[in-house]
Protein backbone atom coordinates (compact mmCIF):
# COMPACT_ATOMS: atom_id res chain seq x y z
CA UNK A 1 0.00 0.00 0.00
CA UNK A 2 1.06 3.17 -1.14
CA UNK A 3 1.86 6.97 1.66
CA UNK A 4 -0.10 9.37 1.09
CA UNK A 5 2.83 11.46 1.02
CA UNK A 6 4.59 9.41 -1.86
CA UNK A 7 6.19 12.06 -4.01
CA UNK A 8 8.68 9.30 -5.60
CA UNK A 9 9.61 10.18 -9.49
CA UNK A 10 10.69 6.57 -10.39
CA UNK A 11 9.35 3.11 -10.09
CA UNK A 12 9.07 0.24 -7.69
CA UNK A 13 9.28 -2.76 -10.32
CA UNK A 14 11.42 -5.13 -10.20
CA UNK A 15 13.94 -3.37 -12.65
CA UNK A 16 14.14 -0.86 -10.48
CA UNK A 17 15.14 -2.84 -7.25
CA UNK A 18 18.05 -4.46 -10.17
CA UNK A 19 19.00 -1.09 -10.70
CA UNK A 20 19.34 -0.06 -7.51
CA UNK A 21 21.58 -3.42 -6.78
CA UNK A 22 24.05 -2.53 -9.69
CA UNK A 23 23.96 1.11 -8.56
CA UNK A 24 25.20 0.01 -4.83
CA UNK A 25 28.05 -1.82 -6.19
CA UNK A 26 28.84 1.41 -8.20
CA UNK A 27 29.16 3.77 -5.35
CA UNK A 28 31.06 1.31 -3.60
CA UNK A 29 33.36 0.43 -6.34
CA UNK A 30 33.92 4.71 -7.23
CA UNK A 31 34.30 5.57 -3.29
CA UNK A 32 36.15 2.82 -1.98
CA UNK A 33 33.79 2.36 0.77
CA UNK A 34 30.14 2.41 1.57
CA UNK A 35 30.66 3.58 4.98
CA UNK A 36 32.71 6.73 4.98
CA UNK A 37 36.17 5.11 7.36
CA UNK A 38 35.64 8.13 10.08
CA UNK A 39 31.86 7.34 10.36
CA UNK A 40 33.22 3.44 10.50
CA UNK A 41 35.79 3.84 12.93
CA UNK A 42 32.88 5.56 15.69
CA UNK A 43 30.51 2.84 15.04
CA UNK A 44 33.44 0.47 15.93
CA UNK A 45 34.57 2.50 18.52
CA UNK A 46 30.64 2.44 20.08
CA UNK A 47 30.95 -1.08 20.29
CA UNK A 48 28.15 -3.90 21.05
CA UNK A 49 24.87 -2.13 20.90
CA UNK A 50 26.04 0.51 18.53
CA UNK A 51 22.66 1.45 16.04
CA UNK A 52 22.63 3.30 12.37
CA UNK A 53 19.11 3.84 10.60
CA UNK A 54 19.36 3.58 6.85
CA UNK A 55 16.72 6.21 5.46
CA UNK A 56 14.69 5.57 2.01
CA UNK A 57 16.92 1.95 2.12
CA UNK A 58 15.40 0.88 -0.52
CA UNK A 59 15.76 -3.02 -1.17
CA UNK A 60 18.73 -2.58 1.59
CA UNK A 61 21.66 -3.87 0.06
CA UNK A 62 23.87 -0.99 1.91
CA UNK A 63 22.87 -2.51 5.31
CA UNK A 64 22.88 -5.92 4.60
CA UNK A 65 26.62 -5.39 3.55
CA UNK A 66 27.49 -3.16 6.58
CA UNK A 67 26.15 -5.32 8.90
CA UNK A 68 28.31 -8.39 7.84
CA UNK A 69 31.16 -5.46 8.09
CA UNK A 70 29.73 -4.66 11.68
CA UNK A 71 28.84 -7.56 13.32
CA UNK A 72 27.90 -5.77 16.75
CA UNK A 73 25.69 -2.86 15.79
CA UNK A 74 22.09 -2.88 14.36
CA UNK A 75 20.56 -1.60 11.28
CA UNK A 76 17.18 -0.85 11.01
CA UNK A 77 16.06 0.48 7.20
CA UNK A 78 13.62 3.07 6.73
CA UNK A 79 11.55 3.36 3.53
CA UNK A 80 8.45 5.24 3.05
CA UNK A 81 7.35 2.00 0.80
CA UNK A 82 7.84 -1.52 2.04
CA UNK A 83 7.74 -2.30 -1.69
CA UNK A 84 11.64 -3.08 -2.23
CA UNK A 85 11.99 -4.69 1.38
CA UNK A 86 13.71 -8.10 1.13
CA UNK A 87 10.92 -10.56 2.55
CA UNK A 88 11.34 -11.06 6.56
CA UNK A 89 12.99 -14.24 6.89
CA UNK A 90 15.93 -13.51 4.93
CA UNK A 91 16.94 -10.30 6.61
CA UNK A 92 20.40 -10.77 8.92
CA UNK A 93 19.93 -11.42 12.41
CA UNK A 94 20.81 -7.60 13.11
CA UNK A 95 19.30 -5.91 9.87
CA UNK A 96 15.77 -4.90 10.18
CA UNK A 97 13.13 -3.10 8.05
CA UNK A 98 10.41 -0.43 9.26
CA UNK A 99 8.20 1.99 6.47
CA UNK A 100 8.69 5.27 8.16
CA UNK A 101 8.02 8.90 5.32
CA UNK A 102 11.22 10.85 6.73
CA UNK A 103 9.86 14.45 4.78
CA UNK A 104 6.74 13.56 7.82
CA UNK A 105 6.58 16.39 10.54
CA UNK A 106 7.02 14.18 13.47
CA UNK A 107 9.56 11.20 14.11
CA UNK A 108 8.07 8.39 16.22
CA UNK A 109 9.14 9.05 20.14
CA UNK A 110 10.60 5.77 20.49
CA UNK A 111 13.51 6.29 17.75
CA UNK A 112 14.06 9.84 18.75
CA UNK A 113 17.96 9.98 19.75
CA UNK A 114 18.36 6.38 19.03
CA UNK A 115 21.11 5.99 16.77
CA UNK A 116 24.84 6.80 16.33
CA UNK A 117 24.86 6.76 12.35
CA UNK A 118 22.47 7.80 10.19
CA UNK A 119 22.92 7.40 6.41
CA UNK A 120 20.50 7.80 3.54
CA UNK A 121 21.09 7.58 -0.41
CA UNK A 122 19.77 8.99 -3.12
CA UNK A 123 16.46 10.86 -2.10
CA UNK A 124 16.57 13.52 -4.71
CA UNK A 125 13.98 11.44 -6.59
CA UNK A 126 11.48 12.42 -3.81
CA UNK A 127 11.99 16.23 -3.10
CA UNK A 128 10.01 18.12 -5.77
CA UNK A 129 9.95 21.67 -3.75
CA UNK A 130 14.03 21.89 -3.49
CA UNK A 131 13.62 22.12 0.52
CA UNK A 132 15.48 19.58 2.46
CA UNK A 133 14.97 21.18 5.71
CA UNK A 134 12.29 17.60 6.90
CA UNK A 135 14.58 15.37 5.70
CA UNK A 136 17.25 17.34 7.72
CA UNK A 137 15.17 17.55 10.69
CA UNK A 138 14.50 13.67 10.47
CA UNK A 139 18.13 13.18 10.54
CA UNK A 140 18.58 15.51 13.64
CA UNK A 141 15.97 13.75 15.38
CA UNK A 142 17.32 10.03 14.77
CA UNK A 143 20.78 10.85 15.70
CA UNK A 144 22.21 10.79 18.91
CA UNK A 145 24.42 13.69 20.16
CA UNK A 146 27.73 13.19 18.92
CA UNK A 147 26.37 10.96 16.20
CA UNK A 148 27.14 11.47 12.35
CA UNK A 149 25.19 11.78 9.92
CA UNK A 150 26.40 10.09 6.10
CA UNK A 151 24.14 12.01 3.08
CA UNK A 152 24.83 10.57 -0.46
CA UNK A 153 23.58 12.61 -3.11
CA UNK A 154 24.13 12.84 -7.32
CA UNK A 155 24.93 16.10 -8.54
CA UNK A 156 21.38 16.52 -9.45
CA UNK A 157 21.60 19.99 -11.75
CA UNK A 158 24.22 18.81 -14.11
CA UNK A 159 25.28 15.02 -15.82
CA UNK A 160 28.48 14.71 -17.47
CA UNK A 161 29.12 12.99 -20.42
CA UNK A 162 32.41 12.26 -22.50
CA UNK A 163 32.82 11.68 -26.17
CA UNK A 164 35.52 13.53 -26.96
CA UNK A 165 33.20 16.52 -26.61
CA UNK A 166 30.89 15.31 -29.73
CA UNK A 167 28.04 14.56 -27.34
CA UNK A 168 24.79 17.44 -27.71
CA UNK A 169 25.28 19.35 -24.82
CA UNK A 170 21.38 18.34 -24.01
CA UNK A 171 22.47 15.64 -22.26
CA UNK A 172 24.19 17.37 -19.78
CA UNK A 173 20.99 18.77 -18.16
CA UNK A 174 18.51 16.41 -19.45
CA UNK A 175 17.51 14.96 -15.99
CA UNK A 176 16.59 18.48 -15.01
CA UNK A 177 14.98 19.18 -17.82
CA UNK A 178 12.82 16.12 -17.98
CA UNK A 179 11.64 16.61 -14.73
CA UNK A 180 10.38 20.21 -15.09
CA UNK A 181 8.12 19.00 -17.59
CA UNK A 182 6.08 17.46 -14.85
CA UNK A 183 7.65 19.97 -12.23
CA UNK A 184 8.13 23.51 -13.61
CA UNK A 185 9.44 25.14 -10.14
CA UNK A 186 11.43 21.68 -9.34
CA UNK A 187 15.14 22.70 -8.30
CA UNK A 188 18.03 20.76 -7.44
CA UNK A 189 20.06 23.55 -5.83
CA UNK A 190 19.58 22.06 -2.22
CA UNK A 191 21.98 19.48 -3.11
CA UNK A 192 24.75 21.85 -3.70
CA UNK A 193 23.90 24.19 -0.35
CA UNK A 194 23.88 20.82 1.89
CA UNK A 195 27.12 22.00 4.26
CA UNK A 196 25.82 25.16 4.38
CA UNK A 197 22.06 23.91 5.46
CA UNK A 198 23.38 21.28 7.95
CA UNK A 199 25.35 23.73 9.59
CA UNK A 200 22.43 26.12 9.75
CA UNK A 201 20.82 23.09 11.49
CA UNK A 202 23.72 23.14 13.99
CA UNK A 203 25.70 20.07 12.64
CA UNK A 204 29.63 20.38 13.11
CA UNK A 205 32.64 18.50 11.52
CA UNK A 206 31.07 19.12 7.92
CA UNK A 207 32.88 17.80 4.88
CA UNK A 208 32.06 16.84 1.45
CA UNK A 209 33.30 14.17 -1.01
CA UNK A 210 33.07 14.62 -5.12
CA UNK A 211 33.41 12.36 -7.79
CA UNK A 212 33.00 14.42 -11.05
CA UNK A 213 34.27 12.16 -13.42
CA UNK A 214 33.61 8.33 -13.45
CA UNK A 215 36.24 6.07 -13.25
CA UNK A 216 37.12 4.72 -16.96
CA UNK A 217 36.39 0.86 -16.17
CA UNK A 218 32.98 1.89 -14.76
CA UNK A 219 31.79 4.51 -17.40
CA UNK A 220 30.29 1.38 -19.64
CA UNK A 221 28.36 0.52 -16.09
CA UNK A 222 27.22 3.73 -14.97
CA UNK A 223 26.26 5.22 -18.84
CA UNK A 224 23.82 2.05 -18.71
CA UNK A 225 22.37 3.35 -15.15
CA UNK A 226 22.26 6.21 -16.33
CA UNK A 227 20.10 5.50 -19.06
CA UNK A 228 18.04 3.42 -17.11
CA UNK A 229 17.47 5.86 -14.34
CA UNK A 230 16.08 8.19 -17.61
CA UNK A 231 14.23 5.69 -18.86
CA UNK A 232 12.43 4.61 -15.66
CA UNK A 233 11.54 8.36 -14.86
CA UNK A 234 10.36 9.19 -18.54
CA UNK A 235 8.10 5.32 -17.83
CA UNK A 236 6.47 6.70 -14.38
CA UNK A 237 6.22 10.37 -14.96
CA UNK A 238 4.18 9.62 -17.99
CA UNK A 239 6.28 11.43 -20.38
CA UNK A 240 5.44 9.40 -23.45
CA UNK A 241 6.95 7.58 -26.00
CA UNK A 242 9.27 10.58 -27.65
CA UNK A 243 11.34 11.27 -24.53
CA UNK A 244 11.65 6.93 -24.63
CA UNK A 245 12.93 7.45 -28.38
CA UNK A 246 15.02 10.51 -27.61
CA UNK A 247 17.01 8.17 -25.27
CA UNK A 248 17.17 5.04 -27.26
CA UNK A 249 18.49 7.56 -30.38
CA UNK A 250 21.27 8.84 -27.41
CA UNK A 251 22.28 4.99 -27.10
CA UNK A 252 23.12 4.66 -30.37
CA UNK A 253 25.30 8.05 -30.38
CA UNK A 254 27.35 6.28 -27.94
CA UNK A 255 28.56 8.69 -25.07
CA UNK A 256 29.73 8.02 -21.80
CA UNK A 257 27.07 9.17 -18.64
CA UNK A 258 27.47 9.91 -15.40
CA UNK A 259 25.74 11.96 -12.49
CA UNK A 260 29.08 13.28 -10.39
CA UNK A 261 28.41 12.01 -6.70
CA UNK A 262 27.96 14.41 -3.68
CA UNK A 263 28.61 12.98 -0.67
CA UNK A 264 28.13 14.74 2.69
CA UNK A 265 29.29 14.07 6.22
CA UNK A 266 28.28 15.90 9.46
CA UNK A 267 28.30 15.30 13.29
CA UNK A 268 25.16 16.44 15.24
CA UNK A 269 26.71 18.66 18.17
CA UNK A 270 27.77 16.43 20.98
C1 LIG B 1 16.53 5.96 -5.49
S1 LIG B 1 15.87 4.99 -4.19
C2 LIG B 1 17.33 4.75 -3.22
C3 LIG B 1 17.28 3.52 -2.36
C4 LIG B 1 18.57 3.25 -1.56
N1 LIG B 1 18.87 4.36 -0.67
C5 LIG B 1 19.74 2.98 -2.47
O1 LIG B 1 20.66 3.79 -2.53
O2 LIG B 1 19.73 1.93 -3.14
C6 LIG B 1 14.97 6.16 -3.24
C7 LIG B 1 14.13 5.55 -2.11
O3 LIG B 1 13.53 6.63 -1.37
C8 LIG B 1 12.29 6.18 -0.90
N2 LIG B 1 11.49 7.34 -0.47
C9 LIG B 1 10.91 8.27 -1.27
N3 LIG B 1 10.27 9.19 -0.52
C10 LIG B 1 10.47 8.84 0.78
C11 LIG B 1 10.07 9.40 2.04
N4 LIG B 1 9.32 10.51 2.10
N5 LIG B 1 10.47 8.78 3.18
C12 LIG B 1 11.22 7.66 3.13
N6 LIG B 1 11.63 7.07 1.98
C13 LIG B 1 11.26 7.66 0.81
C14 LIG B 1 11.73 5.44 -2.10
O4 LIG B 1 10.64 4.60 -1.73
C15 LIG B 1 12.97 4.67 -2.58
O5 LIG B 1 13.05 3.40 -2.01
Amino acid sequence: MEHKGDTYVLTRETHSSIRLTAQHFLWQRELGWNLHPTIAKHLQDAGTGASVAEIACGNGLWMVEESANHPRAHFTGFDISDAFFPRQENWPSNVQFEKLDAAAAAVPERLQGGFDVVHCRLMLGAIRDGNADPWIETFLALLKPGGYLQWDELHGVRQWTSSNGAADPKWNTFGTSMMKKRVPDSSFEWIAARSETLARHGMVDISQINVDKPSPALRKHWTDNEFAIMEDMATSMRLGEEVLQELADGKKQGFDWFSPLRVVIARKAP
